[in-house]
């Protein structure tokens, strides 16, 4: 770290521009307003101080908040850069990598964490030395985004910190990690400031002032979901969706269906990720969130999700709820919170669990996404891969009342080989079921075209009949498809 990126208020952190990727986002705050510059250029060399830095974009001052956008950059590539303010503040040369072109045939890599709090486990502001080991086992993995699952910082609590003071912790253990890697956080309990309970404002007002800073401070995709600190974008491979477990759960449902649809049907989409805060199921401490079970876990499985990753409860856990089909729920909530180990009231029972300071590292292949839990002094604890073979497609991706869809089943890999395949299918769930026999596209491969009902509002679902009798229905969810954005 250089002496002058100290003089950053906050220092400088990355996000993928969600319309227009690879266009990345860099976003500082400086103490005084000045104007915020970037210089960028590629290839970047080994040593990244002597690459030169021959493009460069700012803005037009006046501002603490400087979010600036470098375009023109090239897919899968190594970018250096160096953030600068007018009034002196400078990061060193730093370099990250672009996603690669959609449909790349590549694999990625990502890690996962969460509830770093600071990563001060006590009062007395004492960084553990495990969560340092942990910063440097994350950043060895150089990963092409970093998923968050909540509580970065400690602000509602203001037990290391009074107000937004309360995220320098944050940035000075992960100034390294947010500057080299996209950085995708979801919002968690601790994240926000505390709104009084005597506060006379309606519920949607009261939260828009808390989740004010999170996007203060963080680039995040527009637009937003239901609420502000809910968004969605795709990341390489992944599609990630991030919700808000301090909102109404509900009323993020829609959200969740159209941004999951939007990965399910997209080619270039290998693996749709729901992350949020409160985890679905838990064996430990505070137990799973009903909520969040209930209302998203349906609609993820509905559309094949691959992975809910989720913290709050500072241990590790996996689950496979709908066992041996996806998807998997992780909770990682290790990165620095002191760790939780009492058994939960709950008799949510894992795959595995077991609590010490760890972070997730991924990696999406072509064909399964394969995951590995590491330890803070980097001892792989736990390994597990996630199939990506999907068995429903829809195109359009998202059909037009009164138009036509195409709907594409592949049997799973544990079905045996079917002679036929009828698609059973209903509009807004008015219980008339009806039914088309598929044309036969290969061994395992089978599609039709259907006419959307010009009457039909909401959505359609999908289940598939086989000439063994065998029913295919995603574990009596049904896969969805909805009519429009
Ligand atoms: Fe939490």
């Amino acid at each position: 770290m250089s002496a002058a990126a100290q003089d950053f208020r906050w220092p400088p952190r990355l996000s993928p521009d969600a319309a227009s990727p690879p266009a990345t986002l860099v976003a500082f705050d400086t103490f005084a307003p000045c104007t915020g510059r970037v210089r960028f250029g590629w290839p970047a060399a080994e040593e990244a101080e002597r690459t030169p830095l021959s493009r460069s974009v700012s803005d037009d001052g006046g501002t603490t908040h400087h979010v600036l956008r470098l375009a023109g950059l090239p897919a899968d590539t190594p970018v250096a850069y160096r953030a600068e303010a007018d009034d002196g503040a400078a990061s060193p040369v730093r370099v990250f990598r672009t996603p690669p072109a959609p449909g790349a045939d590549v694999s990625s890599k990502f890690v996962f964490h969460g509830d770093m709090q600071g990563g001060l486990a006590t009062p007395s502001r004492v960084v553990f030395p495990y969560i340092e080991d942990l910063v440097r086992t994350m950043r060895a993995e150089r990963p092409l985004a970093v998923f968050q699952v909540g509580d970065m910082a400690d602000e509602a609590y203001r037990t290391h910190g009074a107000g937004a003071e309360a995220w320098n912790d944050f940035f000075r253990l992960c100034r390294d990690e947010i500057a080299e890697t996209y950085f995708l956080p979801a919002l968690g309990n601790h994240d926000c400031p505390p709104v009084p309970e005597e506060a006379d404002e309606p519920e949607p007002a009261r939260f828009d002032r808390r989740a004010g800073l999170f996007h203060g401070l963080f680039a995040l995709p527009e637009p937003l979901g239901p609420r502000e600190a809910a968004y969605a974008l795709a990341v390489g491979p992944v599609r990630l969706v991030v919700l808000n477990t301090e909102a109404d759960i509900a009323s993020q449902n829609a959200f969740l269906a159209r941004e999951l649809q939007r990965g399910a049907f997209d080619p270039a989409c290998r693996a749709l990720v729901l992350m949020e805060h409160r985890p679905p199921f838990s064996s430990v401490h505070y137990g799973g969130n009903e909520d969040v079970r209930k209302n998203w876990l349906p609609v993820f499985k509905r559309y094949e999700g691959t992975l809910v990753l989720s913290g709050h409860v500072h241990a590790y856990q996996r689950f496979s709820p709908f066992a041996p089909e996806g998807p998997v729920c992780l909770v990682t909530g290790g990165s620095g919170g002191y760790l939780f180990d009492e058994p939960s009231e709950a008799a949510d029972r894992p795959d595995f669990a077991t609590t010490c300071y760890h972070c997730v590292a991924a990696e999406v292949t072509q064909t399964d996404m394969i995951c590995r839990a590491v330890r803070s002094d980097g001892l792989v604890f736990d390994r597990f891969a996630i199939p990506l073979a999907r068995c429903v497609r829809v195109s359009p991706v998202f059909p037009e009342a009164g138009g036509e869809a195409t709907v594409r089943f592949t049997l799973p890999e544990d079905a045996a080989e079917e002679t036929g395949m009828r698609l059973l299918w209903e509009a807004d769930g008015g219980g008339k079921t009806r039914t088309r026999k598929m044309e036969r596209r290969g061994a395992r491969r089978f599609a039709t075209r259907i006419a959307i009902p010009a009457t039909a509002r909401e959505k359609i679902s999908f289940r598939f009949a086989a000439d063994s009798a065998r029913l295919f229905d995603n574990a009596g969810f049904g896969w969805q498809a909805l009519l429009a954005v």
